[in-house]
């Protein structure tokens, strides 16, 4: 029998792990690095079929894909879109209807798509990119004054929540002049914990959680609080005197199709989106690439080589930024091996095939990132970091669908550019200024956006002649 004349197969068959009664799958899930580690154990168990099923507590059953082959057919626009799963079903109750949480169907998403995607032009970054400085420049201060190793995952999430809101509403949390985070990240980081933990809690026992949700829902409450505030200041000013920042952006622009504004509500809920998806996923990318280049010298040497000749002093343009060929490539192969948005979530418009089976309208599918990023059908010694993957003739070799850090298609990452240049002037300044100690083997953090766990980094002022 050919390929074509094999009967369709059902997704009962695809392997799944034991869904005991009231635990499901509990007891197989556990690592010590998170679900997702044990998600990519799964993936290259099960890479020949390419995909798995992963019974949750509450009758909820992920299938996820981990071969790029499958994953590839998922990414057509034309027959899949982007579907609320996980994580992110729960992140609606303080992101609501903003950008990243809203459905593909939601009007909301469109309008503020038309309204923000201009926004994020490499020409309008231009007026971002003082922000991005001024939020470095508190970081080199306080490395330069370091005593002790320094801990890289929150220093970058401090640098990289200043930069956002800074940039985006003109807020000052001026994080480098506290001992601790601030109460906003710490209401923000409980919140995106407690949606997490809340699918793998039996229903049964989630009497035993009540204060877990009491103080989720007052986190909601502080977040929301801090958020209107910001924007009823800024109605409050006049509008002459307001800056060129996304907030402003939404207050005043109409979607140009439909002429509509953005509601408050929806201006609350994209600031919120903006906090989350644009501060944890670049801190964590940069706490992993600086963790490669303290234990990688030859590497190392290289991007200092490339900054030395192209910013030998002073802070760079963002022209100069975008020129750091080495450092954007290598930003690129850390993205590879450790996405920090480690699933993306597809579904099909439509009855279709997927592979051999058959596939029921609106059946969603975990994309693992970071499986597609290791499946050897496509990469050589994925473990491997390697920033010349993406040199450009090796991009061109490659199925553009075995590297999606930034996800798929209409829904994929707004702020990719301003992540990417964000991390490159980061990256490029401490490489010029500062030497590193070796940290150890790397370790993942269980959390919802991975990043390298326990990372002090010893550090000292570079010494000699450029
Ligand atoms: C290294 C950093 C970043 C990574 C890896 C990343 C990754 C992603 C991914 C994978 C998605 C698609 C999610 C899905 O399909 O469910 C996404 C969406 C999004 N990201 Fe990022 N992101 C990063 C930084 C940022 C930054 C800095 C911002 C804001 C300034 C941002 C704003 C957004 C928004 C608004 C969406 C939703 C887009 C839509 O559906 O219309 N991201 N991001």
């Amino acid at each position: 029998m050919t390929d074509e004349q094999a009967p369709a197969r059902s997704l009962l068959e695809i392997p799944s792990l034991p869904n005991l009664p009231l635990i499901a799958s509990l007891p197989w899930i556990h690592h010590r690095e998170g679900f997702m580690a044990r998600m990519l154990e799964l993936a290259e168990q099960h890479r020949n079929i390419g995909m798995f099923r992963v019974p949750l507590p509450g009758n909820h059953s992920p299938i996820f894909i981990g071969n790029v082959s499958l994953a590839a057919e998922t990414m057509d626009e034309s027959k899949y879109e982007k579907v609320l799963d996980g994580p992110l079903v729960p992140i609606r109750d303080f992101a609501g209807d903003g950008l990243f949480t809203a459905h593909s169907d939601e009007p909301n998403w469109h309008r503020a798509h038309r309204i923000l995607s201009p926004g994020f032009s490499t020409t309008s970054l231009e007026h971002y990119y003082p922000a991005m400085t001024r939020s470095l420049e508190a970081l080199l201060m306080h490395w330069r004054r370091a005593t002790a190793p320094v801990d890289v995952v929150l220093d970058m999430t401090k640098l990289t929540l200043d930069t956002i809101s800074l940039a985006g509403f003109d807020y000052h949390f001026d994080s480098f002049s506290r001992p601790t985070l601030h109460p906003f990240l710490q209401s923000l980081a409980r919140a995106l914990q407690e949606t997490i933990d809340v699918l793998r809690r039996p229903p049964f026992l989630e009497r035993l959680y009540r204060s877990h949700r009491a103080r989720y829902q007052q986190d909601i409450a502080s977040m929301f609080a801090l958020v209107d505030t910001v924007i009823q200041e800024r109605k409050q000013k006049p509008k002459e005197s307001w800056p060129r920042d996304f907030l402003s952006l939404m207050l005043e622009e109409a979607d140009p199709k439909s002429g509509e504004k953005l509601s408050d509500e929806n201006i609350r809920f994209q600031i919120l989106t903006f906090l989350i998806a644009g501060h944890e996923t670049t801190a964590g990318l940069l706490a992993f690439t600086l963790h490669q280049l303290a234990r990688d010298r030859e590497l190392f040497l290289r991007l200092r080589s490339e900054v030395d000749q192209a910013i030998p002093r002073d802070l760079p343009t963002m022209k100069q930024v975008l020129e750091l060929d080495l450092v954007r490539r290598t930003l690129s192969e850390a993205l590879r091996l450790w996405p920090t948005v480690p699933v993306v979530t597809r579904a099909p418009k439509e009855d279709t095939m997927l592979g051999a089976f058959r596939v029921p309208k609106g059946q969603p599918f975990g994309l693992l990132l970071h499986a597609l990023h290791r499946d050897p059908a496509v990469w050589q010694h994925p473990a491997r970091f390697d920033p010349d993957r993406f040199l450009p003739e090796s991009v061109k070799a490659r199925t553009a669908a075995a590297y999606k850090p930034f996800g798929v298609g209409k829904r994929s990452c707004t702020g990719k550019h301003f992540a990417l240049i964000e991390s490159a002037l980061c990256l490029a300044m401490l490489v010029r200024e500062f030497e590193f100690d070796d940290p150890g083997p790397l370790v993942n953090m269980p959390t919802l956006s991975p990043k390298p766990k326990g990372f002090r980094l010893g550090l000292h002022r570079r010494t000699g002649t450029r």
